[in-house]
C-alpha cells in the first residue's frame, strides 16, 4: 500500500491530527502524512500557467509527485463553516494542474470530515474533496463523517474500523485489494 494522508487541520492537539496519526500507524509502511498547516503551500492565483503544460508555477511544499503516484490519497479536515478548512481547500485548489492533464483513473481517494455540531452539514466539504479528487483522477472510495466533537469525544478506534473497512485494509495494514 502506498498511501498519502493530507491532514487539513491546523490544530496538532485536535481530533483530525489524532485520526490521521492513528491511521498512519494502522496502515503501516508506505503511509505518509502531510500536515498541510505546517507546510509551505501557497494559494492558487489562477494565473493559468498550468493550462500550458500541466505544471504549477509555484515552487513550494505542495506534494505533487506523491499525489500523482500514491495508490491511495486520504483527505482529512475539520468542518469549517460547512466546508473544508481553508488549509485543505488551499491544497485542493492547487490540484488545478491535474484538471488539464489527460489520462485515466489511477488509484483511489477517501475523505474524513470532522464536525463539532450534532448534525453537521458535511455535503459542501465532501463536494470540494470529491471535485479535487476527480481532477486527480482518483476513484472516490467513500467517506467517514464524524459529528458532535463539541460535546463528545469521538471514538478513534471506531473511526479506524470504518476507514480501514471502506478501504479494505486488514488489521495488519495489509492491502486486501488494489484498485
Ligand atoms: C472556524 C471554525 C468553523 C467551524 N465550523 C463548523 C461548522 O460549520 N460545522 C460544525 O459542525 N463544526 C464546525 N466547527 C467545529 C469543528 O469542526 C470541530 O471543533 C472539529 O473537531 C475541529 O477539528 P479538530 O478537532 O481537528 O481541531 C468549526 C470550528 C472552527 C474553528
Amino acid at each position: 500500500m502506498d498511501t498519502l494522508i493530507l491532514c487539513g487541520s491546523g490544530n496538532p492537539e485536535g481530533y483530525t491530527h489524532a485520526v490521521c496519526r492513528k491511521l498512519a500507524e494502522r496502515m503501516g509502511n508506505g503511509t505518509e502524512i502531510v500536515f498541510l498547516g505546517a507546510s509551505d503551500i501557497g494559494d492558487c492565483t489562477g494565473c493559468g500557467g498550468c493550462r500550458k503544460n500541466g505544471i504549477c508555477v509555484l515552487k513550494d511544499d505542495m506534494p505533487y509527485d506523491r499525489l500523482g503516484s500514491a495508490d491511495t490519497v486520504i483527505l482529512a479536515t475539520p468542518l469549517h463553516f460547512n466546508g473544508c478548512s481553508s488549509i485543505l481547500k488551499r491544497s485542493i485548489d492547487r490540484l488545478n494542474p491535474y484538471w488539464y492533464g489527460k489520462g485515466s483513473v489511477q488509484g483511489r481517494a477517501y475523505g474524513i470530515v470532522i464536525g463539532g455540531s450534532k448534525e453537521p452539514v458535511f455535503r459542501h466539504a465532501l463536494s470540494e474533496m470529491r471535485s479535487g479528487c476527480a481532477a486527480l483522477k482518483k476513484k472516490w472510495m467513500g467517506e467517514c463523517l464524524v459529528p458532535d466533537t463539541d460535546d463528545t469525544e469521538p471514538d478513534i478506534d471506531l473511526i479506524m474500523e470504518k476507514v480501514l473497512s471502506d478501504l479494505e485494509v486488514d488489521r495488519d495494514g495489509t492491502g486486501l485489494d488494489r484498485p
